[in-house]
Formats: structure tokens, C-alpha cells, sequence
């Protein structure tokens, strides 16, 4: 190891894994319920379509799918990406797309194509971790904005833009997931959506929307999760979302919607870092979408992750003590857990692995310090059985923590 140390660049001596990567070592050891990571469920991946889909494409058009693509994705790719976006009200042509090995890719070449070090982002406070990662590895300056239960508050925002300027801060974009939000499960209200697209407007900034979630709602339909992409008329807003929760996250397949100047741009930097997204994949998604496949396998997981989240919110009102609260959401994959306000999470962690249980601190998602006394807990991977199991057991580690602390 001592050969590499006085080589590495800063960001390389500077790398740090998320909080959940961390977690994962531990939450593999027999007999641990997890309820730290966000991985799908993986008994509904439609592994048995995928394979006869593989077969067909592979037999019949091999040269094409085992080729290079192009960088900015493949007819067909762009096809999918532009047909679920249909279903969420947003009209895009396909010099309008670019596909990504997943949304996190769109992440990473939103910072590199916008962030200078030094340059400001803001987020919403709780975040998505794997952004906040990417956004502190591009240098960027980030700001917090505190939420509520309807999503950022609009005049927290107003403060912090009046005082990025008076400081001489460049906020180049603000990072929002409006739609069952990880980490809080929190959607934001259509209000909210509409008032900081015009703040945007009014304060010169860009808004880079991620929404992975938003198709996986548990009731209304599509009435009040509307993407933000969905109003915006001036290419304001950056849309990115991905297929990793609707069809799989081991195929890495999302997309970045944005103007077609900006998506030349995007296509650049993806040259230089994987070429293109697997055309294979993109072919896969482009099936499952065109013969109604995906719409109906949607609407299956919306049931399985539904029942999921009232089976663990049941368990919390049955087992947890006083003084704990919940956010209760209605889509995506988690629930955002406060304990008394003295109760530090990431101490508690010693007693619920006690318990076998794991969950992830609610501190790692937030830009700056403080809010020790939270943490997520993910309604997606583990069976309505063992959800009940998990949370009597966190419920049983609360309560002893509380007794000695
Ligand atoms: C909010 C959010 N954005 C992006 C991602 C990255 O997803 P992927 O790269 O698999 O599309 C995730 C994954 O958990 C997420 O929760």
C-alpha cells in the first residue's frame, strides 16, 4: 500500500464509501434483518421475460446488441426512457435524451459538466447520499435546505439564495427528488413545485430533478407527483430517472432528459467515461415497454411495495415507545424514523445489531452536521414476515436504549 500513498490525486486520497456500502458487510451476516439498503425486491425481477428476450434479440440482431453503441444511447433505448416519461406528462423529443448507466451516472455528469470547485449546490436536507458523494468528490460547495412535511420550504430557499449572493456564491443548480423522496419517503406538495420553479426563474438557477421513484406510488395515481420537468417551459429543469426500480438495477439503466444543446454536451463527457450505455439493455427495456409488459409489472410492484409499507408502519405503531416519530409515504422505498431528540443514532446502532437489526443513521444524508437522532429505514427488500420481525426487534432496541440513556 505504501507504494500507492504519495501517488494518489486528492480525490483519490479523498474517497470515501457511502454509509450504506459500509453497512452492507454487516447486514450479510446471517440471521440480520436489514432495512439499510434500497434494494429492490429481488423476487420480482421479471428474470424469466428478460431471458426469453435476450434469447430472441441475440438470435436474430447479435451484430447490432453485442456492438458499441452510440454515446447518447440507442433508438431504442431513448424509445423507453421517452415512454415512460410519457406516463409522467413529460413530452420529449429524442435529441432530448441521453441514456446513462443509470441515474448515478447522470449524477456524476451533471457535476462534472456544471460544477467548478467552489461552485454552490443546493440540496434538500435529508438527501440522497449517493448525490451528496458525488457532489462533495466534484468539490462542489453544498447547502442544505430544511424540509418540512410538503418538501423544502420556500422561504428557507428565498433566505439562502439572498445570502449565496450577498456571499458571492454561484448556485449553479438545486438538487431535488420531489417524488417519494430518499431518504424521508416525502413527497413534495404541487404548490411547492410550482413556487420553486419560479424561484429558480426569479434567482437565475437550474433544477436537476431525480426521480426514480415516481412511478412506484401506492395510491392517486399520478395526481400530485408530477415531475417538476413536467411545468417547466424555459429547459429550466434537468430530469433524470432510471429503470433500476421498475425493471432492475443490475441491467444500470436510466436516462438524463434535458434541451438538445445540453444533451450534446452530456453525450461529450459520457464519451470519455463508458463510451455508451449497454445497447443490449436498452433494447431489453425498449421491449418491455412497447408491448405493455412494464405497465403491468409496475402496477404489480406497486401492490408488493404498498403492502410492504403498511405492513412496517403497523409494526412502528405497534412497537415502538413513545416520544418516536415516522414519516408515512406513499410510493418509493422508505420511511424516515426521529427519535427523541438526546437519542444518537449511530450510538443506538451497538443495540439494534445486538438485536439483529440494521438500519442506516439518518446523519449520513445530510450536507452538513447535526440530526443525530434519525434514521432510514427501506420497506422494499425484505418480506411483510420478516418487516413485522425487524421491527419489533428495533422496537426492543429503542426501548432498552432509552432505559440506559
Ligand atoms: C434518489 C436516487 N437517485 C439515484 C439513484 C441511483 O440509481 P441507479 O444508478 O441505479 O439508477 C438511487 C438509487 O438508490 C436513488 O435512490
Amino acid at each position: 500500500m505504501s507504494a500507492y500513498l504519495n501517488k494518489l490525486s486528492t480525490l483519490g486520497e479523498n474517497l470515501h464509501g457511502s454509509e450504506i456500502r459500509r453497512l452492507f458487510a454487516t447486514s450479510m451476516r446471517p440471521g440480520i434483518i436489514s432495512f439499510a439498503g434500497g434494494m429492490p425486491d429481488p423476487g420480482s425481477f421479471p428474470a424469466k421475460k428478460v431471458a426469453e428476450l435476450l434469447e430472441k434479440l441475440l438470435l436474430d440482431r447479435g451484430d447490432l446488441y453485442l456492438q458499441y453503441g452510440p454515446s447518447s444511447g440507442t433508438t431504442e433505448g431513448i424509445a423507453a426512457a421517452i415512454n415512460r416519461m410519457r406516463r409522467r406528462d413529460i413530452i420529449t423529443g429524442a435529441d432530448e435524451v441521453i441514456m446513462t448507466s443509470g441515474s448515478q451516472q447522470a449524477i456524476d455528469l451533471m457535476t462534472r459538466i456544471f460544477i467548478d470547485p467552489g461552485d454552490m449546490i443546493l440540496v434538500e436536507e435529508p438527501t440522497f447520499i449517493g448525490a451528496l458523494g458525488t457532489f462533495r468528490n466534484g468539490k462542489a460547495r453544498i447547502e442544505g435546505v430544511p424540509m418540512d412535511h410538503n418538501g423544502i420550504i420556500p422561504e428557507e430557499l428565498v433566505n439562502i439564495l439572498a445570502n449565496a449572493r450577498k456571499n458571492g456564491y454561484r448556485v449553479k443548480f438545486m438538487y431535488l427528488l420531489p417524488n417519494f423522496q430518499n431518504p424521508t419517503g416525502l413527497t413534495m406538495s404541487v404548490q411547492r413545485r410550482e413556487r420553486v420553479l419560479q424561484i429558480a426563474e426569479d434567482y437565475d438557477f437550474l433544477i436537476f430533478e431525480d426521480d426514480p421513484y415516481g412511478e412506484l406510488w401506492f395510491t392517486g395515481g399520478l395526481d400530485g407527483v408530477r415531475p417538476i420537468k413536467s411545468l417547466d417551459r424555459n429547459g429550466r429543469v434537468i430530469y433524470t430517472s432510471s429503470f433500476s426500480k421498475i425493471i432492475s438495477p443490475g441491467i444500470r439503466l436510466g436516462w438524463i432528459a434535458a434541451s438538445s444543446w445540453l444533451i450534446e454536451r452530456f453525450d461529450m463527457g459520457k464519451q470519455m467515461l463508458d463510451v455508451c450505455t449497454n445497447p443490449l439493455m436498452q433494447a431489453v427495456a425498449y421491449e418491455l415497454c412497447i408491448d405493455g409488459f412494464l405497465d403491468a409489472h409496475i402496477e404489480k410492484l406497486r401492490q408488493i411495495y404498498s403492502s410492504r409499507a403498511q405492513t412496517m408502519l403497523d409494526a412502528l405503531t405497534r412497537f415502538m415507545p413513545e416520544g418516536v416519530s415516522w414519516t408515512r409515504p406513499n410510493g418509493g422505498f422508505f420511511i424516515w424514523v426521529t427519535l427523541p431528540e438526546h437519542i444518537d443514532a449511530l450510538h443506538m446502532l451497538d443495540k439494534a445489531l445486538s438485536h439483529d437489526v440494521v438500519y442506516v443513521i439518518g446523519s449520513a444524508f445530510y450536507a452538513g452536521s447535526g440530526n443525530n437522532n434519525t434514521l432510514r429505514i427501506s420497506f422494499c427488500h425484505e418480506s411483510e414476515e420478516i418487516i413485522a420481525e425487524g421491527i419489533k426487534r428495533l422496537g426492543d432496541a429503542v426501548k432498552e436504549y432509552l432505559v440506559r440513556n
